[in-house]
């Protein structure tokens, strides 16, 4: 089938930065991106692309140059449905918060509406991709609620999911890694296939799109996204050991990265990993495994969330310690709130749940984040319900400048990466502080040995 229109139901950090760059990279197809969400779509549709809803790197400018040409970004889910020959689906599928998988489970309830929808607009044969991280067999779901609710025409459920990581999302689109692409294997099934793959083939080479069977090609992103997080939760385990016996933890990640067989990336200790993806996805491959009576394998992958909750806890705890055991009244100051540089997402972040840890502890926190605003913040805060709203806010404030942020607090946590952290005058930041003055660098971030000149009492993680 020769494409020509595409719709993708969800306009958030999947289907935004997707969508903007198949529109880029093929200007022959007119993509219409669609969310219940007004404001969002109103965001996406600003005139200065700036204030986009999303921030990525590179991505305002794509935007700039294909919206009003072939993406478009709109609330009319029906007209965009009707008209496509791919329909995307990218809404968010979040862990279950009751019932049966609760905690575990990813809540299919978004999908599920989208599924619906497609079956009763739908007068044509259509092509329906699963974009959003989904427990292996999703399709089939979807698929038996296209094939019995629908008005007869024909569907083809492929998988294709994203392993774009935020921050880098525009990169990682342009310059995939691989493309992967399930589907059936029947003729049908193949024909789907080769339409999606021909849409990529515009600006990806053909020896990087990688088709499977559908089962494959899902469980496939569970397993990357397994593997990833097992990386850190690795190396986070060795750092809580290196602080104990003198070894450097990026020292010791230097030195087994060189082995090709292991390889650099993806050995940062830090305060945790935080994220849509990670735990979600470990979490549902928990779930699974157990489903299926597999304990030990749930065992097994469930560990790698526990030592992730853990380094969040440690270093917390540690920040208690160190000032004396007590951290009440205190101002402490966050450097970043996201959950990594280059993005506004704070989904999981580490930065939620050390906040939560020392606001338990009557501190006061300071946050500075050049991306985020106070009104999120404080959202992701009140999502935990430990405390009333009321009390987080009196809890919690944020600054737009850092050095205000910084000024007459008794210790600096870094809980994001933010490149701009390394440049600031940090002999002014030790003079406006409260003596003395520490620094807990949850990202190794930091030239620990000029902030120990300057005056300053520091902890990273791993040394
Ligand atoms: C991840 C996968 O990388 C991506 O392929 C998938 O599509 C979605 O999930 P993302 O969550 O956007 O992407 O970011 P990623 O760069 O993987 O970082 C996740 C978390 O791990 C962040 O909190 C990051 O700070 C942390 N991290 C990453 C570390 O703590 N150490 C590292 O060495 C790398
Ligand atoms: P992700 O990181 O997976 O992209 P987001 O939460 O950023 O997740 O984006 C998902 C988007 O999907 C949200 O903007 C939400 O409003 C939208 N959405 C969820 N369900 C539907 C639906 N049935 N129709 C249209 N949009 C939907």
């Amino acid at each position: 089938m020769k494409i020509t229109k595409i719709c993708c139901i969800g306009a958030g950090y999947v289907g935004g930065p997707t969508m903007a760059v198949i529109a880029q990279k093929c200007p022959h197809i007119q993509v219409t991106v669609v969310d219940l969400n007004k404001e969002r779509i109103d965001a996406w549709n600003d005139t200065d692309t700036n204030n986009i809803p999303i921030y990525e790197p590179g991505l305002s400018t794509i935007v700039a140059e294909a919206r009003g040409r072939n993406l478009f970004f709109s609330t009319n889910v029906e007209q965009a449905i009707d008209e496509a020959q791919i329909i995307f689906i990218s809404v968010n599928t979040p862990t279950k918060t009751y019932g049966k998988g609760k905690g575990m489970a990813a809540d299919l309830k978004y999908i599920e509406l989208c599924a619906r929808q497609i079956a009763k607009i739908a007068k044509d044969n259509k092509i329906v991709v699963e974009k959003s991280t989904l427990p292996v067999r999703t399709a089939e779901a979807i698929k038996s609620i296209l094939d019995n609710t629908g008005n007869g025409v024909q569907f083809q459920i492929l998988s294709n999911p994203e392993f774009l990581a935020e921050g880098t999302a525009v990169t990682d689109l342009l310059n995939p890694d691989r493309i992967l692409i399930g589907g059936d294997e029947s003729i049908e099934g193949q024909k789907a296939i080769t339409s999606l793959v021909d849409v990529y083939s515009n600006w990806v080479s053909k020896d990087k799109i990688l088709t499977t069977n559908v089962w494959s090609s899902e469980l496939s992103k569970l397993t990357a996204n397994a593997f990833l997080a097992q990386r850190i939760s690795s190396i986070n385990a060795m750092s809580e050991l290196c602080e104990k016996t003198g070894a450097n933890i990026t020292e010791v990640a230097d030195a087994i990265g060189m082995d090709s067989r292991i390889g650099s990336k993806f050995l940062k200790a830090s305060v945790g990993f935080g994220g849509s993806c990670f735990q979600k996805d470990i979490l549902n491959l928990v779930y699974i495994a157990k489903s299926y009576g597999l304990n030990e394998v749930a065992d097994y992958w469930e560990q790698i969330i526990i030592m992730n909750d853990h380094q969040k806890k440690r270093f917390s705890n540690k920040i208690i310690q160190t000032l004396y055991n007590t951290v009440a009244d205190k101002k402490i100051t966050f450097l970043g709130w996201a959950f990594k540089k280059d993005t506004n997402d704070t989904r999981e972040s580490a930065a939620i749940y050390v906040a939560n840890d020392l606001i338990s502890e009557q501190a006061k926190i300071a946050v500075y984040d050049p991306k985020v605003s106070l009104k999120k913040i404080l959202a992701d805060l009140d999502y935990l319900e430990t405390r009333t709203s009321v009390e987080n806010t009196n809890s919690l404030t944020s600054f737009d400048n850092p050095y205000e942020a910084c000024k007459n607090a008794h210790a600096i946590a870094i809980l994001t990466e933010w490149d701009e952290f390394k440049d600031y005058d940090w002999q002014k930041i030790y003079d406006s502080m409260q003596k003395p003055a520490f620094v807990f660098d949850g990202r190794n971030l930091l030239n620990s040995q000029q902030l120990k000149a300057i005056g300053f009492v520091y902890q990273a993680i791993g040394s």
